[in-house]
């Protein structure tokens, strides 16, 4: 296929196109009284002992780091923390260590819990996020339960929950002692003051893989959520929301919620990845949705905001974020690791090799646009109008004010005027990323028609912050 000649005039013309048109003046009109779904916010997760990396870096270095993840003015402001629930005998390598490593015998057995107190830093960086920073929706979830629950013996390679339908096993039926080990984790949590919202209790059950994994079709899944929920109530948890089933794909999730059905009453969030297929449409279900993992895991570091809209930049990040919102109907949305080591960017933000620096990618920065001005409570409003080529959501947060993120993935560049219908502005900022700039101020003003204007260039992101007049 001679995709690249076609590529490459493609890309003639868009230049072209861009120095013949003069700088355009477009405008936006929010319309308050259009709502659509109500935001939980976005985040990333620190398991598989990323967490551990995190803290052996210097005291200042962690605290930096912390910063880049959580802060609303120096850092990407998260608000939710997906934490793993461990699975595994033993912490070598990069395993989840389980909170009953052992079998206590059978599934009716006496419980032996085993608690550290630290669970891989998991808990140094939920205190952080939640005492430090006022994170307020923690997510634990499980990627399988501990191997002598399982069909095959093992917490990882696949194998089912032993009770489930089509997974019988000679031990018995361990659902119930499943859920009392998903209670036990969030009870430990609960002891140092660190709430856990949402729990799930299996991640991509569609992939089976050599380190922690469980399959599970949406049947399965059911089996478990009926046993899961009385197990959550009975233990002052009736307001921890049951979250299913990080599929590996928005598809594959997709096909698991027919089976869900049954469940609905207990189902409390519904949760997907975006490895085998992108959210590019609602997933059928009235409970919020959230994208809870994704990332490029292969490819080459690189901390770039747009050079050739490679799976790394910070710009087809901005994208991914506004279509799995607009598009999608997302609540939430999850890169998959925070702080890491290593040379792919699978994570937001690198420790060097030699552990003395930490450097953020405009990945980051991305979700910052988002994450700051997009608090947890907010509800996209309704927009008409845009600049050419350019992408435009909208937000009422709890407080009053409206954000409106502009993402120019295009060469056009101009003043855009935002307009709010029946909203009378008090004060008004806006805040550009691009090649050079991580959520600078930019400037804005004010006109006579309570418009509020900015200049947004090509191949940048900016977000307006509309305050109402008190
Ligand atoms: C966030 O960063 C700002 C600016 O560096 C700093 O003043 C503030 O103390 C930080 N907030 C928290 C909660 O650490
Ligand atoms: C129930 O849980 C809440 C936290 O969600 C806690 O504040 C309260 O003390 C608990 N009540 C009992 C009886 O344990
Ligand atoms: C969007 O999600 C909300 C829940 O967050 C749901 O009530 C609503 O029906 C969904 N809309 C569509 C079009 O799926
Ligand atoms: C978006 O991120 C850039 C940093 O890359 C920053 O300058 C800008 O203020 C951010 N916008 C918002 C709304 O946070």
């Amino acid at each position: 296929m001679p995709l690249l000649p076609l590529l490459l005039s493609a890309l003639a013309a868009t230049s072209l196109a861009a120095t013949l048109l003069p700088r355009q003046t477009s405008s936006i009109t929010v319309d308050l009284t259009k709502t659509y779904q109500t935001m939980n916010g976005f985040g990333m997760s620190e398991t598989f002992q990323r967490a551990n990396q995190m803290h052996a870096l210097s005291p200042a270095l962690q605290r930096y780091s912390l910063d880049l993840l959580f802060n609303r003015t120096s850092g990407a402001g998260f608000s939710i923390l997906r934490n793993g629930i461990g699975s595994s005998p033993d912490s070598s390598s990069d395993h989840m260590i389980s909170i009953q490593p052992k079998s206590p015998g059978g599934p009716s057995a006496a419980p032996k819990y085993v608690w550290d107190g630290n669970d891989n830093s998991q808990v140094w960086v939920s205190t952080e996020a939640v005492k430090t920073y006022g994170v307020s929706t923690v997510y634990a979830n499980a990627w399988s339960a501990p191997g002598y629950m399982k069909t095959n013996n093992n917490d990882a390679n696949g194998g089912s929950l032993c009770g489930v339908s089509g997974a019988t096993c000679s031990s018995g039926d361990w659902r119930q002692a499943y859920a009392d080990y998903l209670v036990q984790y969030i009870t430990y949590y609960r002891e140092l003051g660190v709430e856990i919202t949402h729990v799930g209790f299996l991640n991509e059950p569609d992939l089976t893989t050599s380190y922690a994994s469980m399959r599970s079709n949406g049947a399965q899944a059911a089996d478990f959520i009926k046993v899961l929920r009385p197990t959550l109530d009975k233990n002052n948890m009736t307001a921890v929301s049951i979250a299913c089933c990080d599929a590996e794909g928005w598809s594959s999730q997709s096909g698991m919620m027919g089976s869900l059905g049954s469940v609905d009453a207990m189902l409390g969030t519904v949760t997907a990845h975006s490895y085998t297929s992108q959210p590019g449409s609602p997933i059928n279900t009235k409970h919020p949705v959230w994208q809870t993992e994704n990332a490029d895991l292969q490819g080459a570091w690189t901390a770039a905001w747009y050079s050739s809209n490679g799976a790394g930049e910070g710009l087809l990040w901005a994208n991914k974020i506004y279509d799995a919102i607009v598009k999608a109907n997302c609540s939430a949305y999850l890169y998959w690791v925070g702080v890491q080591g290593g040379a792919t960017n699978s994570k937001l933000v690198r420790i060097s090799d030699d552990k003395k620096t930490v450097t953020p990618s405009k990945r980051l920065w991305a979700f910052a646009n988002w994450s700051r001005h997009v608090r947890p409570g907010a509800v996209r409003v309704g927009t008409s109008g845009s600049p050419s080529g350019a992408k435009v959501s909208a937000f009422k947060n709890v407080d009053g004010s409206v954000s409106v993120q502009v993402i120019q993935g295009g060469t056009a560049s101009g003043t855009v005027g935002v307009k709010v219908g029946g909203f009378t502005v008090g004060k008004a900022k806006a805040w550009i990323t691009d090649n050079t700039r991580d959520c600078d101020e930019l400037a804005a003003t004010v006109g006579s028609d309570g418009s509020v204007s900015a200049s947004v260039p090509g191949r940048s992101m900016v977000t307006f912050v509309l305050e109402p007049a008190s």
